[in-house]
């Protein structure tokens, strides 16, 4: 017997490994729309100008490459709660949100998750039916239990939102529940506001901690509109975890850019919590990205940059918004009497097309298109020299 000899093989993820296999089929025509990454029309994915003129500052300052702190730099923390909070906050004003820079928000996820494993032993973790391949993982991963609750309609393409609430009604106090703020991954189905304000007077009830992730911020309705559970919440005084990303919406995945934010009672809360935080972040990675922060803050903290970066969501959103309308508009004319109608009401990077994966392999064998055997696809694969293809090799295998 060697050391190793005893280890289980990794399966391998089913979203990245994915995007190898996609990465090593050799047909020029193959279309990518497994990862949730945000491809232009031209199929490249976008180095934005505002974070090129923040990268261009950096390395003209040439400033010394010391350890951040271990809850990051305050430039990054305090751009990072404007953006969640927004300006004006009332939560930021009375000083009760604790919040670190983390290693992307999958960092930021997991560190709340080691933190409630550690601090609320007793909890479980609730996630929506389906949800991230990942989040289970994460939680998990962290030692803690994790369930589904009801979520996705096949039948429509729509939201359970009843049979979810009566769920999540029916959990004990302080169970964890992992919402998608907007966007939602994988199958571009999100609550409305009416039915935010209708959760969260629930999830106040039942004593539940609710647990945001916001990985698309800007890629639904806009950059506020987008924040609207975050800021709504915040409102309702319920304490709450949100980790953040700026992989998608600044285009810097390979960076680590996020954060995680957790909502306290009041001001002396928010500092017991963010201590606890900053020891689990330093017996874990220790403290994050230098040039991760110098992005955040920059983007977010300079007018000029913001301005550009603002606009640049906008285009990424309207451009997603035309691939949606295109698929739509091929896909129903190939097979008429079918309500497509999902793919124009869901929102973000993703849509759940309810492709079986035995479809899905047709797809990828017979027409290099790629997407994850759930169904789901990523829309910011889409181009104007795909599209038409894509549908129609869809409408093929449906
Ligand atoms: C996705 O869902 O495709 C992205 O969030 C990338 C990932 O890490 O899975």
């Amino acid at each position: 017997m060697s050391t190793f000899s005893h280890l289980e093989p990794y399966a391998g993820d089913p979203i990245l490994s994915l995007n190898e296999a996609f990465g090593h089929d050799p047909r020029p025509n193959k279309v990518n729309l497994s990862i949730g990454i945000y491809f232009d029309d031209a199929g490249r994915i976008p180095v934005l100008d505002c974070v090129r003129r923040a990268e261009a500052q950096m390395l003209a300052e040439s400033a010394p490459k010391s350890y951040l702190p271990i809850e990051g730099t305050a430039a990054a923390r305090s751009a990072v709660q404007g953006l969640l909070f927004g300006a004006g906050s009332p939560a930021l004003a009375s000083g009760r949100v604790a919040t670190l820079q983390t290693v992307g928000s999958s960092g930021g996820l997991r560190v709340g998750a080691d933190f409630l494993r550690r601090w609320f032993p007793a909890s479980e973790v609730w996630v929506s039916d389906p949800t991230w391949d990942n989040h289970r993982a994460m939680f998990e991963g962290a030692g803690l239990k994790v369930h589904p609750y009801p979520y996705y309609d096949a039948a429509s393409g729509g939201l359970r939102f009843d049979a979810m609430c009566e769920t999540l009604s029916s959990l004990p106090a302080q169970s964890v529940v992992l919402l998608h703020a907007c966007c939602h991954n994988p199958t571009g189905v999100d609550l409305s506001q009416a039915q935010w304000e209708q959760l969260i007077p629930l999830l106040g009830e039942r004593r539940l901690i609710p647990y945001l992730d916001l990985a698309y911020q800007g890629y639904g309705d806009g950059i506020a509109e987008d924040a609207f559970a975050v800021r709504a919440l915040a409102d309702s005084g319920l304490s709450f975890f949100i980790a953040n990303s700026f992989s998608k919406s600044m285009s810097v995945y390979g960076e680590r850019a996020g954060a995680l934010s957790v909502v306290c009672a009041d001001r002396a809360e928010a500092e017991l919590v963010l201590g606890q935080l900053k020891a689990t972040v330093r017996r874990n990675y220790s403290s994050p990205a230098l040039h991760a922060a110098g992005i955040i803050s920059r983007v977010l903290g300079e007018p000029e940059l913001r301005a550009a970066w603002e606009a640049d969501v906008a285009a990424m959103r309207t451009r997603i918004l035309a691939m949606r309308r295109s698929l739509h508009g091929v896909i129903s004319a190939k097979l008429p009497g079918r309500d497509f109608g999902y793919f124009l009401t869901q929102r973000g990077m993703f849509s759940y097309t309810g492709l079986s994966a035995a479809q899905v392999d047709r797809l990828r064998e017979e027409f290099g298109v790629y997407l994850v055997r759930s169904g789901r696809i990523c829309v910011a694969g889409l181009n104007s020299g795909n599209v038409e293809r894509t549908a129609e090799a869809m409408a093929a295998v449906l």
